[in-house]
């Protein structure tokens, strides 16, 4: 499954930490630290290639060059359970404008519903983190990537914390040149559109609401 365009996160902590996700006892607290965790591993690798450009400074001792990052960084999560990866990749680009899609899957259909958006200017000139923990039938990255796309959007770089084969083939089918960093690969999606095994519905257990 790993290709040029889909990075696969292999670490310890990340197995460790999708173990603590899995599992349907681990409670809340516990749930959102092991959410954290991970989504800086994904930034960490989402972020590996950024363009540098150098500039000179001064140490107290001397002149120096040093590398400041060569451009614009848009974080978009989709609603809700995308917010969860916001901080953590803030943590690395506090300058970073966050924009917010908001959209739900209807139950029966499986289609997401569309209910708000919200996105900063500028994002056809610099590079756009859609973040969204589950990519499930990709119905959802679908719509949104297409939403960034008709406002300009030229790169866009998809981060989700489990992605099923399903989701991920229509997304490189559909978009190649976008990028996607993930976590995890599960099995299947079973007859809700759920991944298997997955960790079940991501911002009902990442807000409490389950
Ligand atoms: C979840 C998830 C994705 C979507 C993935 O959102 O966070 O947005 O489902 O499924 P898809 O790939 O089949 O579109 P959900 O509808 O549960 O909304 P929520 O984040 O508000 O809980
Ligand atoms: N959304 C979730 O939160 N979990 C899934 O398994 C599929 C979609």
């Amino acid at each position: 499954m790993q290709s040029k365009q889909i990075t696969i996160i292999d670490h310890p902590v990340v197995a460790r930490d999708m173990t603590i996700l899995r599992n349907k006892n681990t409670r809340t607290a516990e749930f959102r630290m092991a959410m954290g965790r991970i989504a800086t591993i994904l930034a960490y690798f989402a972020l590996k290639d950024l363009p540098l450009r150098q500039i000179e400074i001064e140490t107290p001792i001397t002149n120096a060059s040093g590398f400041e990052i060569d451009t614009n960084i848009f974080i978009i999560p989709i609603l809700r359970a995308g917010l969860s990866l916001v901080n953590p990749l803030l943590e690395f680009l506090p300058d970073a404008g966050v924009g917010h899609l908001g959209m739900y899957r209807d139950e029966t259909t499986h289609e997401p519903v569309d209910y708000y958006s919200n996105i900063p200017k500028g994002i056809s000139e610099g590079i756009v983190l859609l973040v969204d923990p589950m990519l499930a039938t990709g119905g959802s990255a679908d719509d949104a990537i297409k939403f960034l796309k008709d406002r300009g959007a030229k790169q866009i770089r998809f981060i989700s914390l489990i992605s099923a084969p399903e989701g991920l083939k229509r997304i490189t089918q559909k978009y190649p040149d976008v990028s996607i960093i993930t976590a995890a690969v599960d099995e299947q999606l079973n007859d809700d559109a759920y991944i298997v095994p997955g960790l079940g519905d991501a911002g009902d257990r990442y807000f409490g609401t389950n």
